[in-house]
């Protein structure tokens, strides 16, 4: 049998290959290792991945598609899991399972694998997708089997000459790719204790920030971000360039506790500099741009769209339809938000458009108004007569 299993380098999907040969009989290992932009040297991985026993070792750059099929329509959608957390970690899952069931298929592979424990959401947005995407594949989950301690693991690993983390003590388990950092366990563990500041590293403690502000301009053409500072990027370059300036800033940390969809809470630290202050950008050119009724009702479907993709159903029919419906209201959400950094906080100072709703003349409160002042009597009249009516009935007259 052969299997692909989704690597990452770290302990867990390393120990993963001598258990998926020695315990369950699996003859060839192909790891995968998918290249998210975490600025993190992948040759090493695809060098771990051989000595601990795979037969071929896999790496594949989809920084770009990360950035473009996955991140930008969630800025689209301004999502944040229960108003927080940007899913940096829960949208890398989808486009690592669809590599994943890609390579199985190139590879004629029986299986496919991930290193997952049994009480995240990763797994479940792994197996999900994998189930979308097809339906027929077997997925392997050899760590939610395995029931062995971090020691453990380790010293199994060490038996098949997987060399112990340098850091032996680093307590913590930490996601990364270019959308930010999920870093959760150890002394995170306890909801009281302050993080450690060497947990971070997109973002500057506010101690050692510029003292002071710096202006930024994002521009954004139907919904999507495309300059910054006039500047055209690329979507992975506007990504990197937004991280260094916010993050330089200190802005983009998030300490919270979550409520994982395995029904248990758990405390996260995140940082996601870019994708933070992108989602309040484009929440803000969506203001100018987009009518009442469609930014009030568009408020519940992005909630329901970041369940969503928190709970692992990216390529699920309601997900799509979703989609369809964001992508229609993003027709017009163009222009540039002007961004003031400074000292962890990212106020929006300006906003401008060729598209804007907002009419000069009709909100001033100066001498050119053209509001009909006289035809607010009627309406009023109108929109409170249900309540009138209550009122008269409850007082009995
Ligand atoms: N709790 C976050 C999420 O569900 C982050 C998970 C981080 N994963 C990890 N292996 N450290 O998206
Ligand atoms: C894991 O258990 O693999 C990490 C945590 C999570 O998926 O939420």
């Amino acid at each position: 049998t052969k299997v692909v299993l989704a690597y990452s380098g770290g302990v867990d999907t390393s120990v993963c290959i001598p258990y998926l040969k020695e315990e369950w009989g699996v003859e060839d290992v192909i790891t995968l290792a998918a290249d998210l932009g975490q600025g993190e040297e992948l040759g090493p991985i695809k060098e771990k991945a051989l000595t601990s026993g795979a037969s071929i070792s896999l790496v594949e750059d989809v920084t770009e598609i990360f950035v473009k099929d996955y991140a930008f329509p969630a800025i689209q959608a301004n999502a944040l899991y229960e108003n927080r957390y940007p899913l940096g970690t829960a949208l890398a899952r989808p486009l690592i399972a669809k590599i994943l069931v890609e390579a199985a298929d190139k590879y004629g592979a029986d299986a496919v694998a991930h290193g997952c424990t049994g009480k995240g959401n990763d797994q479940v947005r792994f197996d999900v997708s994998i189930a979308a995407l097809n339906p027929n594949i077997k997925v392997l989950a050899p760590a939610r089997e395995w029931g062995m301690s971090r020691e453990e693991t380790i010293a199994y690993g060490e038996k098949f000459g997987i060399p112990t983390p340098v850091k032996k003590s680093s307590p913590y388990s930490i996601d990364r790719n270019l959308l930010g950092r999920s870093v959760e366990a150890g002394p995170l563990e306890d909801p009281w204790t302050e993080p450690e500041e060497e947990i971070y590293v997109m973002t500057k403690a506010i101690a050692d920030t510029p003292n002071e502000p710096e202006y930024v301009e994002i521009t954004f053409e139907q919904g999507l971000p495309t300059h910054v500072n006039g500047k055209a990027l690329s979507p992975v370059a506007l990504i990197t360039e937004l991280n260094e300036v916010v993050g330089r800033h200190g802005i983009g940390r998030i300490d919270m506790i979550e409520n994982r969809l395995v029904g248990i809470k758990s405390r996260e630290i995140y940082e996601s500099p870019a994708l933070l202050v992108l989602i309040q950008a484009h929440r803000d050119i969506e203001s100018l741009t987009l009518t009442k009724d469609v930014t009030q009702y568009k408020r519940g479907i992005e909630e329901t769209y970041s369940q969503m993709v928190y709970n692992g159903q990216w390529y699920s029919p309601l997900k799509m339809a979703l989609d369809a419906f964001i992508q229609k209201t993003q027709e017009r959400v163009s222009g540039t938000v002007r961004i003031k950094l400074f000292k962890g906080t990212a106020s929006i100072v300006g906003r401008k458009s060729n598209e804007s709703l907002y009419a000069p003349d009709l909100a001033t409160y100066g001498a050119d108004d053209t509001f009909d002042h006289k035809a607010a009597e009627g309406f009023i009249y109108v929109w409170g007569l249900p309540t009138r009516i209550w009122s008269e009935k409850v007082r009995g007259n």
